[in-house]
């Protein structure tokens, strides 16, 4: 992916221990396609040096001695005002307990936070990754310099929990390089659905048969999952109901893990009527064992296959689709169809069946599992084709028709 393609970043770097991961996430923006101009305090070259930002970025670190009118690699001798009118971001990742304070007075006695003061404030946005013991994290001072910092038109992205460089464990850590990545590509999403709550169930079902067994399918619930990313990134609220599936929770999502269709069935009745969209990617157990055994069924010894009985489940996306609010157009409902040949008709005519208003069909063989996928969109009007293309730029596209359709577009 290249979805910071075009990007260019000022990555700050303050004191703190978590200077080690800021390498990482360097490397991590410019994979990405950013370009990315390091700047470092003089506490953060304690930690790491700039020889080593210089070399993961590819251009000259600026350091704590570089500030204005010192500077002669500058023409103009003024690298606080160059710098941060050519980002499209400036990153602070870590940001100290120290330099939130100094940020929030708008002092100025070195480069960084010189050039965090210097920029354009409407067009260069300001985005921290704050790293410190929990007990200065939890400070009311902090607290309160986050909250104004926030007031005053920056993004602070959050920390982590856990265990900590100073030996204690609690909130304060600064997040993982790929979990800030995810949070930058997110910030620049367009917030096509801001303060919408999307429903979104995934993967597939488990049916069991005893303790031991059951049935399943082969989803892998990746294209779910790349839904939720993207109606997140958005700016909505995002609920992801999840069959069992191996795949880590996107970033700011909520998510309730379920096995069984019936579990499935109720945890999203339960978000339904809360929610402004429901998308339901996930391959549902058509039928369940109609009986489940307390104990592992045992061979007998007899050479006879025991004989199992099925139930058909609960149709989720059938039972949100004729809800009230559903009904009303309160709850804009779009459905999934895997199918394995003739995909226009058979999705046209599920759409139909299902009673909703978007379907999205797809190729059981040409998705499952698959980090890439194709859609075809249909509706009352007819099918579009969303061409080849990684799940989540098709997850993008798909929450883009969903906001025109809901009229959400920001
Ligand atoms: O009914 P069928 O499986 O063909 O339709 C697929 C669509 O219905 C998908 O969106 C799937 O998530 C949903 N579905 C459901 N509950 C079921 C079966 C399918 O929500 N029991």
């Amino acid at each position: 992916m290249n979805d910071l393609a075009g990007k260019h970043f000022v990555l700050g770097l303050t004191g703190g221990i978590a200077c080690y991961k800021a390498a990482e996430l360097c490397r991590a923006l410019i994979k990405e396609g950013a370009t990315v101009q390091v700047v470092m305090t003089e506490a953060a070259e304690r930690f790491i040096t700039p020889v080593t930002m210089q070399a993961l970025s590819g251009r000259p670190v600026y350091g704590s001695h570089d500030a204005s009118g010192f500077d002669g690699r500058e023409a103009n001798g003024m690298p606080h005002i160059n710098l941060s009118r050519e980002a499209d971001a400036i990153l602070i990742a870590p940001c100290s307990a120290d330099f939130m304070a100094k940020l929030l007075h708008g002092r100025a006695d070195e480069l960084l936070s010189l050039l965090c003061l210097a920029r354009p404030i409407a067009r260069v946005p300001l985005l921290l990754a704050p790293a410190m013991n929990r007990e200065m994290w939890a400070h009311p001072a902090t607290q309160r310099n986050m909250a104004q910092l926030a007031a005053d038109s920056t993004t602070i992205l959050g920390v982590g929990s856990g265990f900590q460089a100073c030996g204690e464990t609690g909130d304060g850590r600064m997040l993982e390089p790929p979990q800030l990545l995810q949070d930058v590509v997110a910030f620049f999403q367009p917030k096509l659905l801001a303060g919408k709550r999307v429903l979104i169930t995934a993967g597939p079902t488990f049916e069991a048969m005893d303790p031991i067994r059951g049935i399943t399918n082969h989803s892998s619930g990746k294209m779910g999952f790349a839904i939720a990313r993207a109606a997140q990134e958005a700016g909505a609220v995002v609920t992801l109901v999840a069959g069992p599936v191996h795949l880590e929770t996107p970033r700011g999502v909520e998510r309730i893990d379920v096995k069984s269709a019936r579990q499935m069935l109720e945890a999203t009745l339960r978000h339904a009527p809360l929610s402004d969209v429901f998308v339901a990617t996930a391959a549902v157990a058509d039928w369940r064992p109609a009986a489940e055994s307390e104990q592992k069924i045992k061979k007998d010894g007899t050479g006879q296959a025991p004989t199992v009985a099925f139930t058909e489940n609960p149709d989720i996306l059938l039972t949100v689709a004729q809800s009230e609010r559903a009904q009303s157009g309160a709850l804009f409902c779009v459905g999934f169809a895997a199918e394995t040949n003739d995909l226009a008709a058979h999705a046209k005519a599920k759409r139909e069946r299902k009673g909703i208003p978007l379907l999205v069909g797809n190729i059981g063989q040409l998705t499952f599992g698959l980090d890439d996928n194709q859609l075809l969109l249909v509706d009352k009007d007819g099918a579009r084709e969303l061409p080849r293309a990684s799940k989540l730029v098709l997850a993008r596209q798909l929450i883009a028709e969903i906001a025109q359709r809901t009229g959400a577009t920001a």
